[in-house]
């Protein structure tokens, strides 16, 4: 038997162990409803929702999806049901599953994250949140609260102080110095770090010489930014205390492997599962026969293996 369970918060008062390293990630698996009549999600590692703001978003113009030679670009522009829709409808649906459930949430200000974070506290079926600090703070001219390592400091403070539930942060990949990020992150709170979310990128229509995409900007995923995630995994992992989850171009079993070695103790799945719904399913299946054919009995041991 091979031991597949990780601890996602080594640090913190309540541990947040999922039975293998694999999860969804948020906004490509909506709120797993629909792939649940189809598949068995509690063999997942782990389920993250839909980024769930204050109030519903109805998203930005269409099309807000496109394919690239290696990945999508995405201008979603957030849509989603609101955090009272959610607590109403999926909470009680998730508090049926078994599968270690994460909310991502996103503020436009910082208290807004504190409001998010208050509201999910009180729910035994929610094992973490997922903090999106990829996205605008309208109290400071814009700029994302991610760019900023006191901003981002800032919010995961107000976060911690509204609930008692295990604060993953997703950072952006675009930041000036990742590892001064990280090293605020964790002297701040943060239980995990999820590096990290989409890259910025555009596609310009040639025949209408225009951008593509409805919201013209967007981020790209897939295959094309893998390397980039393992190279951000890499550096992170030099100066981590918390675990990492690595998110970005995880396609296939060895790519979660590499994510591993480079220091991710748990990768989420997005893209990949656009072109198979059985993805995770298969990198679960693929990481337990890998670790058998490399007599690996236990998947910890494989986790930062390559970081010099
Ligand atoms: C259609 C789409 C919607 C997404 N929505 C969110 C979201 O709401 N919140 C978030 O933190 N990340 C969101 N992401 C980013 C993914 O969770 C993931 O970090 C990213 O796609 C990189 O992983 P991948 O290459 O495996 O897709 C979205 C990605 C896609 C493609």
């Amino acid at each position: 038997m091979v031991n597949l369970s990780i601890n996602l918060n080594k640090s913190g008062k309540q541990d947040l162990i999922l039975p293998n390293p694999v999860l969804v990630a948020s906004g490509t698996f909506s709120n797993a409803l629909e792939l649940s009549k189809y598949k068995d999600i509690d063999h997942l590692g782990g389920i993250i929702s839909k980024g769930t703001t204050i109030n519903a978003r109805s998203g930005n113009d269409s099309p807000r999806i496109i394919e690239t030679p290696s990945g999508l670009i995405n201008s979603i522009g957030f849509q989603n049901i609101g955090i009272n829709s959610f607590i109403r409808d999926i909470i009680p649906i998730w508090g049926k599953w078994k599968v270690p459930a994460i909310v991502n949430i996103m503020g436009n200000t910082i208290p807004e994250y504190g409001i998010l974070a208050k509201k999910l506290d009180k729910f035994n079926s929610i094992d973490a949140l997922e903090i999106n600090i990829s996205c605008p703070n309208v109290e400071a001219g814009g700029i994302e609260f991610g760019q900023d390592p006191k901003q981002a400091a800032n919010v995961i403070q107000e976060v911690k102080k509204h609930t008692e539930k295990p604060c993953i942060v997703k950072v952006s990949p675009i930041v000036s110095n990742i590892q001064e990020l990280t090293k605020a992150l964790q002297a701040n709170g943060a239980d995990a770090i999820t590096v990290s979310n989409t890259y910025p990128a555009m596609e310009i229509d040639i025949n209408k010489r225009k951008p593509t995409l409805g919201a013209k900007f967007g981020g790209l995923s897939g295959p094309a930014v893998k390397s980039m995630t393992i190279r951000n995994v890499y550096s992170v992992y030099q100066v981590a205390t918390i675990p990492i989850i690595a998110s970005g171009g995880i396609m296939h079993t060895e790519d979660a492997i590499e994510a591993m070695m480079a220091g991710a103790s748990a990768v989420q799945i997005g893209t990949a599962t656009y072109l198979d719904p059985d993805a995770p399913w298969n990198i679960i299946d693929g990481i337990e026969t890998w670790c058998k054919n490399n007599v690996i009995n236990d998947i910890n041991d494989i986790v930062g293996c390559a970081v010099e």
